[in-house]
C-alpha cells in the first residue's frame, strides 16, 4: 500500500476511536476565524496532538484541533489551526488534514484565509470569493507516487472552485448584505511577504490576491473528488501598494475586524450546503 495512504488510514482509525461523527462539510478556519468553532454545537474535539505522527503547528500553544459539530443542523468538521508550508513541513503533510477530513466523509470543503489585495479596486477588509487560483509558486501536493485509493494521477483542475458552491456563496452574501469581491488567489510559500516587484508580476499574471495557503489544499481536495469553495479576507493592500511596510499584526487586526461578517457568511453558506 502507498506509504502516505497507510499513514492516512492510521490517522483515520485513531479518529474513529474517538468519534464516529460523519461531517458533510469540512471548514478550514483561517486568520481571524479561529474562534468560529465556538459558534458550533460541538459534538467532539480531536487535538492534532492526540493523533500520533500528525503534523502539529510549530507555533507554541497553537497545536491545532479538529472540531466536530453542527452549523444550523449541518454536520461539519472544522480545522482550527492549519499547517503551513513555511513552517517547514513537507507539502504532503500540509494537505494531510484535508485528505483526512475527506476520508471522514466530508463532501464539501470550505477554505478560508487572509490575503494581501493585488487588485487595485480592493480595500483592506474586503471579502473575496475565490474563483480560481495560481498554485505554481508552491510545490504541488500530489507529487510522489499517486494514491490511487484517493484519485487519479492527472486530475483535472478546470473548476477547482465548484461553480454551484460559488453561486451559493454569492447568494448567501447577497442575502446577508455582505459585499463580496471575486478573484484569483495566488499561493506563494512565504513566510516573507512579497516584494513590490513580485506583486506587479502577480498582477500581470492575473492574480487579485496573494497568500501563503489554500491552493495546495484545494488541489488535494479536488484530487479526491471533494467539492471546494473558498473565501479570502483581504487584510491589507499588497506590498508596494501603500507607503506602509507590512506586518503580521496589521493582517491580524484587519482579519479580526472582518471576522463578524466573515463568520456570518460562512454560517449562511453552510446552512445552504445542508440543502444540497
Ligand atoms: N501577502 C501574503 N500573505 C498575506 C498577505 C500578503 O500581503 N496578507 C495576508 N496574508
Amino acid at each position: 500500500m502507498n506509504a502516505l495512504y497507510e499513514t492516512l488510514t492510521r490517522h483515520l482509525t485513531r479518529i474513529r476511536q474517538i468519534t464516529d461523527f460523519t461531517p458533510k462539510a469540512a471548514i478550514v478556519l483561517g486568520s481571524g476565524l479561529g474562534d468560529y468553532a465556538d459558534t458550533l454545537r460541538i459534538a467532539a474535539q480531536v487535538p492534532y496532538s492526540d493523533i500520533e505522527g500528525f503534523p502539529v503547528s510549530t507555533v507554541p500553544g497553537h497545536d491545532g484541533c479538529f472540531i466536530f459539530g453542527y452549523i444550523e443542523n449541518v454536520p461539519v468538521v472544522c480545522m482550527k489551526g492549519r499547517i503551513h508550508y513555511y513552517e517547514g513541513y513537507k507539502i504532503t503533510d500540509v494537505v494531510m488534514p484535508i485528505r483526512l477530513m475527506g476520508l471522514l466523509g466530508a463532501e464539501f470543503l470550505f477554505l478560508t484565509n487572509a490575503s494581501g489585495g493585488i487588485n487595485t479596486a480592493f480595500r483592506a477588509g474586503d471579502l473575496m470569493l475565490i474563483t480560481d487560483h495560481i498554485s505554481c509558486f508552491a510545490p504541488n501536493p500530489l507529487i510522489g507516487p499517486n494514491i490511487e485509493e484517493l484519485g487519479t494521477r492527472f486530475p483535472d483542475m478546470s473548476h477547482v472552485y465548484d461553480l454551484r458552491l460559488q453561486q451559493i456563496l454569492r447568494e448567501a452574501a447577497a442575502q446577508q448584505q455582505i459585499p463580496l469581491q471575486e478573484g484569483v488567489y495566488a499561493q506563494l510559500t512565504g513566510p516573507s511577504f512579497e516584494t513590490p516587484a513580485e506583486i506587479r508580476m502577480l498582477r500581470t499574471l492575473g492574480c487579485d490576491a496573494v497568500g501563503m495557503s489554500t491552493a495546495v489544499e484545494a488541489i488535494a481536495a479536488r484530487h479526491m473528488g471533494m467539492k471546494v469553495c473558498g473565501i479570502s479576507c483581504v487584510c491589507n493592500l499588497a506590498a508596494g501598494m501603500t507607503a506602509k511596510p507590512l506586518t503580521h499584526e496589521e493582517v491580524q487586526e484587519a482579519a479580526d475586524k472582518a471576522a463578524p461578517r466573515f463568520k456570518q457568511l460562512v454560517t449562511e453558506s453552510v446552512r445552504r450546503f445542508g440543502e444540497l
